[in-house]
């Protein structure tokens, strides 16, 4: 299927001052991957990250962007601002900026097209509320989200974003979704794709999958056809619990 990548999203975690020692310690533990390994930092740590993971496998993620180039929008950072530090991934549509930041499936569409349009890989964030799940609307959720983010975007382009199922009730909360419900959604995202583009264009997108992935759970959530690795929130800050995670997408 797609190509292997386990991101860390450290969120609001972390000080600038900190970055460089914890990007070297997860550089040397995840040395042998066999697997792309990614660290998404807050803004203020990307300078210091990418210097860091300079001349290491590891690459470095920012967790937003803003949708324009440019401009009169205080506060905000663009695709330009992050590819001048030397940034590679970034995270759109995370269901906490959904959730407290008025992320839409709309914003989501058009800072993918500018990440892309910047070389930026997205790893674009769907998932569903345990009501929305208890209601038996999962599917039909995701399928609306996945088609937002990929509106107007070419099946070339496509190919290069990441879809990271990240269902909100995992989120943070050490309740992981069954390797079973996971790969549920993550192959019903795989076909959604391929209807939306092609079904051999569908097996190259990378899926992963986030929502208290830990170094216990990895490897079954990995094994699953469906599952190209996972996005990673707690257990992405400590450099050990994120290697066996790295280990287990072997
Ligand atoms: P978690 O976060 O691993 O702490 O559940 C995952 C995420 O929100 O990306």
């Amino acid at each position: 299927m797609g190509k292997y990548i386990i991101a860390g999203n450290w969120k609001m975690n972390k000080l600038p001052s900190e970055t460089a020692a914890f990007i070297k310690d997860v550089a040397e533990v995840t040395k042998n991957a066999s697997c792309e390994v990614v660290c998404c930092t807050p803004y203020v740590c990307l300078s210091e990250a990418v210097k860091a993971a300079a001349g290491t496998n590891v690459k470095i993620g920012a967790e937003n962007l803003h949708f324009e180039d440019k401009g009169a929008f205080t506060g905000e950072v663009s695709a330009d601002m992050l590819c001048d530090l030397g940034v590679n991934y970034v995270i759109i549509g995370h269901s906490e900026r959904r959730q407290y930041f008025a992320e839409t499936d709309e914003t989501v569409n058009l800072k993918t097209i500018k990440a892309l349009s910047k070389g930026l890989i997205p790893i674009v964030c769907v998932g569903e509320s345990l009501q929305e799940r208890e209601a038996g609307i999962t599917m039909d959720l995701i399928a609306i989200q996945i088609k937002k983010a990929f509106a107007n975007i070419s099946a070339d382009d496509a190919k290069k974003v990441v879809v990271a199922y990240e269902p909100i009730w995992a989120i943070g909360t050490g309740k992981t979704a069954t390797a079973e419900q996971a790969e549920e959604v993550c192959s019903g995202i795989r076909k959604i794709l391929g209807e939306l583009y092609c079904p051999v264009c569908a097996k190259e997108i990378t899926i992963q999958y986030g929502g208290s992935m830990n170094a216990k759970n990895a490897a079954e959530l990995l094994a699953k056809e469906n599952i190209d690795g996972g996005l990673i929130g707690g257990a992405s800050l400590v450099a050990e619990d994120f290697a066996k995670i790295v280990d287990a997408a072997k």
